[in-house]
């Protein structure tokens, strides 16, 4: 089962802490949104299991973190500048802005239903903002708007500064800013976001192989973060409809409680970035339309050793939304149960790795200084464990305490009751089957690796 509604994931997100509107003692401001106490540790997770079977796991990629504020030339010669643009059409009647690919009642205006629309118009997405200290316009930068871009300045910088040799990616997460004209859906469709990209370079040529490698891999990695295989889609993205550096894009779509929409892109991008920032382009068979007249100091090509010959590599791109990723995730996990006298209760079946919670140590009278010291023991010795957060809950309120643990998704309770004073053992609770066992303290450590792995 699946949340039936957005609203369900938004009011648990609120309520529990995963989720806030940005700004909201102030009345919000529309496409931001903050992570709360279990969001960012939910999202951190996510990231790190990205990150590990990225950079990790594998032995061919190696990871970035640049800056987010971006030279216009780097975003002119990647082709943003002139073509990261959605139509723009303004309503007359009520003034509103929309998104002329986006007005789902034939040419109405959805905010007042007026057909007194302007032409569409195409309007830049990046946001931009002044660089040092003299504001007149001269001296600006854009908030990137696709982390990728400093991947590919930073080839000839990563390529010098370790062994690499094509085939190799780069990976890098972090945050990108788009000024969406609509931003809709919680946090699907947002103004500020963050992305988890690989730029995996390949010899022309070996280049489709690798695109579909790629494909299958990233959905595989889904289906491992607890994604229904039956939930993912493999859209091929029409001809017409692909961003202007790619020769095939596939989508990795998620049935998403408002709809199936885009989790993931993986694109062929071709020659077209390293080309579009290569000095003297014309020293190479580009095959993409790029940008002419680089003005890079810097060629971004690799030489071929047996051929003794210098090419620019083609790029394979899985391109994901940590926040579409965090919104399906917490979808695909949401329960509703009934349990004794028809009690609803909630929960998050979410993997273990990615609870933001771990294990909560629960003494069973609070404010008692046997069981309180024990159970501060207990968690103390956990957390060591470097698994992931564990909290000490001192409330005193078990009931609550299993509730509120269910609907953020930690996988266990740990109960230190009187007769843990005796007999050493605490109850193990486990938040999916409700089943309780007793496990010695001696063994909890063991225990607690096992039920992680
Ligand atoms: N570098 C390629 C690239 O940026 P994209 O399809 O525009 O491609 C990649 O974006 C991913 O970033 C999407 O699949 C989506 O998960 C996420 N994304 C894009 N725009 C977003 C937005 N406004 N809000 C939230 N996530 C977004």
């Amino acid at each position: 089962m699946t949340a039936q509604t957005m609203e369900e994931l938004v009011s648990l997100c609120k309520r529990r802490g995963f989720l806030f509107q940005s700004n909201d003692i102030y009345g919000g401001i529309k496409g931001l949104y903050d992570y709360g106490p279990m969001g960012v540790e939910f999202k951190n997770n996510l990231k790190q299991a990205w990150w590990k079977s990225m950079v990790y796991e594998r032995d061919d990629t190696e990871g970035l973190d640049a800056s987010i504020l971006s030279s216009p030339v780097v975003l002119k010669h990647s082709g943003h500048e002139d073509t990261f643009t959605d139509p723009l059409v303004d309503c007359r009647a009520c003034k509103s802005r929309w998104r002329a690919d986006q007005l789902f009642e034939n040419n109405r205006c959805p905010n007042c239903k007026s057909e007194d629309l302007t032409e569409p118009r195409p309007f830049n997405l990046m946001f931009k903002t002044a660089i040092g200290p003299v504001d007149d316009g001269s001296s600006f930068a854009y908030l990137r708007p696709e982390t990728c871009q400093q991947i590919f300045t930073n080839f000839k910088n990563i390529l010098d500064s370790t062994s690499r040799t094509v085939p190799f990616g780069i990976a890098q997460m972090g945050k990108a800013f788009r000024n969406e004209i609509t931003p809709r859906n919680f946090i699907f469709r947002v103004r500020e976001f963050e992305q988890m990209e690989l730029e995996f370079f390949v010899k022309p040529g070996t280049d489709d192989e690798w695109h579909e490698y790629w494909i299958n891999k990233r959905i595989e990695w889904w289906v491992n973060q607890g994604i229904k295989k039956e939930n993912l889609k493999k859209i091929e993205v029409e001809k017409n409809e692909l961003a202007h550096y790619s020769k095939r894009t596939v989508d990795i779509n998620y049935v998403f409680p408002h709809g199936e929409e885009e989790l993931e892109g993986v694109a062929n991008r071709t020659d077209f970035d390293l080309g579009s920032h290569t000095k003297n382009q014309n020293d190479f068979k580009i095959t993409s339309e790029v940008m002419k007249n680089s003005s890079s100091t810097t060629k971004l090509a690799v030489q071929d050793l047996e051929e003794k010959k210098w090419y620019i590599p083609y790029v394979i791109e899985p391109s994901a939304g940590v926040d579409r990723g965090v919104l399906a995730l917490l979808n695909e996990a949401y329960r509703e149960e009934n349990v004794d006298n028809d009690n609803k209760r909630i929960l998050l079946s979410l993997k273990p790795h990615l609870s933001p919670i771990k294990a909560a140590v629960i003494p069973l009278k609070k404010n008692n200084e046997e069981l309180v010291n024990l159970s501060k023991e207990i968690k103390s010795n956990l957390q060591k464990l470097g698994l992931g957060r564990v909290v000490l809950e001192n409330s005193g309120n078990i009931g609550k305490n299993y509730r509120r643990h269910d609907e953020i998704g930690t996988p266990i309770c740990l109960t230190v009751d009187f007769e843990t004073l005796e007999d050493k053992s605490v109850t193990v609770r486990d938040r999916d089957t409700m089943k309780q066992e007793r496990v010695s303290i001696e063994n909890l450590s063991e225990y607690y690796k096992k039920y992680f792995n």
